[in-house]
C-alpha cells in the first residue's frame, strides 16, 4: 500500500499512568504509531512491556482510576478518540473498531449462546432486526470456517474447542464490518496447528475484508509470516519500527536483536535451547530518563544512563530509539560482511 495514504488510526504521543498505592506506574510513555489501510502491525515485546495497556488505552477499556491518560492523540475518522464522549467511543469499539482479547474462555459469556453473542452486537450497532441479525450471525460463523454454522449458533461457548471459540471470538469482531481489528495475543492458548489456522484465517479475511489488524504477540516468530510492518515495544516505549523485512535482515535495536534471538525456528534444528533474554524488564515507577533497555543492554554506554534515547528515523519507514544505532549498525555491516 502507498506510504502516503491517509492513515485509517493515527497514535501520538499516547501516555498513560496507573495511580497505585505504590505511586505512579508509567506504563505507555510517548507512543506513536499509524495503521495503514488494510495494513497488518505487528506488536511484539515480552510480557510487561506495555503492549495490552496502549491499545486498551486508545480504546478507553482500562478502568479509571487506575489507569489514567496522561497525554497525546488517537485519531480515527477525523476524531479523536480520547475526547469523544464514552457513549460515542463505546460506538466505536465492536462497531468500527473490533477487537480481540487474550483469552477466549473469559471474553465468551459462557452463560449465552454463541449466536445471541454475535447478534448482540449487530443489533446494537447495525440496527439489524432479529432475524436479519441471526442470518448475519451464521453467515459470519461461515466466514470463520465454523462447519454447520446455522446450527451452532445454539450451541453455548463450551460446546466449542479452543481454536473454534476464537474463531468465534473473531466472528463477533469483525460483525459490524470494521475498519480497524486490534487483536491481542489471540492465539496465545492455543497449540501450533491451530495458531497456524487462525493465522490463515485472518490472513485470507484481510484480503476479503480490506481492514487493517493490528497484532499483539510476544512471539516474533507469528509475525515474521503475517505483519507489513513490526512495532517492538518496551518499557512502555516504541524502541524499534519497521516493515518486517528490514526488521529481520536488519534490526537495529539491541533489544529487538535480542528478541530475534529467541526464536528458536529461526535458529537450527528443533532442540536447539530456546534463549531468553537475560535479565528483568524495568518496573516503571517513574517517566524514563535513561534508556530503559541499559541494564540488559551488552552495547550499553555511559550516555545511556544520562538519557532516554529519542525514537528517530534511521532509513525511510525504520525507526529505532537507541542511542548507539547508527555505530552498531557499521560494526554489524562488517561482521556480516
Ligand atoms: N491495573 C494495573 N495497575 C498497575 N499497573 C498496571 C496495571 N495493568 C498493567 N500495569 C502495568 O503496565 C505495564 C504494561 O503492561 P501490559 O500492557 O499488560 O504489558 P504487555 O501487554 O506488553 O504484556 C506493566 O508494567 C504492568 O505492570
Ligand atoms: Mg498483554
Amino acid at each position: 500500500m502507498p506510504d502516503g495514504a491517509q492513515p485509517v488510526l493515527d497514535v501520538r504521543g499516547l501516555k498513560t499512568v496507573f495511580r497505585t498505592r505504590g505511586g505512579l506506574i508509567h506504563a505507555v510513555n510517548d507512543v506513536s504509531f499509524s495503521l495503514r489501510p488494510g495494513e497488518l502491525l505487528g506488536v511484539v515485546g515480552e510480557s510487561g512491556s506495555g503492549k495490552s495497556v496502549t491499545m486498551m488505552s486508545l480504546l478507553g477499556l482500562l478502568p479509571s482510576p487506575p489507569a489514567q491518560n496522561a497525554g497525546g492523540q488517537v485519531m480515527f475518522e477525523g476524531k479523536d478518540l480520547l475526547k469523544v464522549s464514552a457513549s460515542e467511543l463505546r460506538a466505536v469499539r465492536g462497531g468500527r473498531i473490533g477487537f480481540i482479547f487474550q483469552d477466549p474462555m473469559t471474553s465468551l459469556n459462557p452463560v449465552f449462546t454463541v449466536g445471541y453473542q454475535i447478534m448482540e452486537p449487530l443489533r446494537k450497532h447495525m440496527g439489524l432486526d432479529k432475524e436479519r441479525a441471526r442470518k448475519r450471525a451464521a453467515e459470519l460463523l461461515d466466514l470463520v470456517g465454523i462447519p454447520d454454522a446455522a446450527r451452532r449458533l445454539k450451541d453455548y461457548p463450551h460446546q466449542f474447542s479452543g481454536g473454534m471459540r476464537q474463531r468465534v471470538m473473531i466472528a463477533i469482531a469483525l460483525a459490524c464490518d470494521p475498519k480497524v481489528l486490534i487483536a491481542d495475543e489471540p492465539t496465545t492458548a492455543l497449540d501450533v496447528t491451530i495458531q497456524a489456522q487462525i493465522l490463515e484465517l485472518v490472513r485470507d479475511l484481510r484480503q476479503k475484508l480490506g481492514m487493517a489488524i493490528v497484532w499483539i504477540t510476544h512471539d516474533l516468530g507469528v509475525i515474521a509470516g503475517i505483519a507489513d510492518r513490526v512495532m517492538v515495544m518496551y518499557g512502555g516505549q516504541v524502541v524499534e519500527m519497521a516493515p518486517v523485512k528490514e526488521l529481520f535482515a536488519r534490526p537495529r535495536h539491541p533489544y529487538t536483536q535480542a528478541l530475534l534471538q529467541t526464536i528458536p525456528s529461526l535458529h537450527g534444528p528443533r532442540g536447539d535451547r530456546l534463549r531468553t533474554i537475560d535479565g528483568q524488564p524495568p518496573i516503571l515507577r517513574k517517566a524514563p530518563s535513561a534508556c530503559p533497555f541499559m541494564s540488559r543492554c551488552r552495547h550499553a554506554v555511559p550516555m545511556c544512563g544520562l538519557e532516554n534515547p529519542a525514537r528517530r528515523t534511521l532509513t525511510p519507514g525504520h525507526d529505532v530509539a537507541c542511542h548507539r544505532a547508527e555505530e552498531l549498525a557499521i560494526v554489524r555491516e562488517v561482521a556480516h560482511g
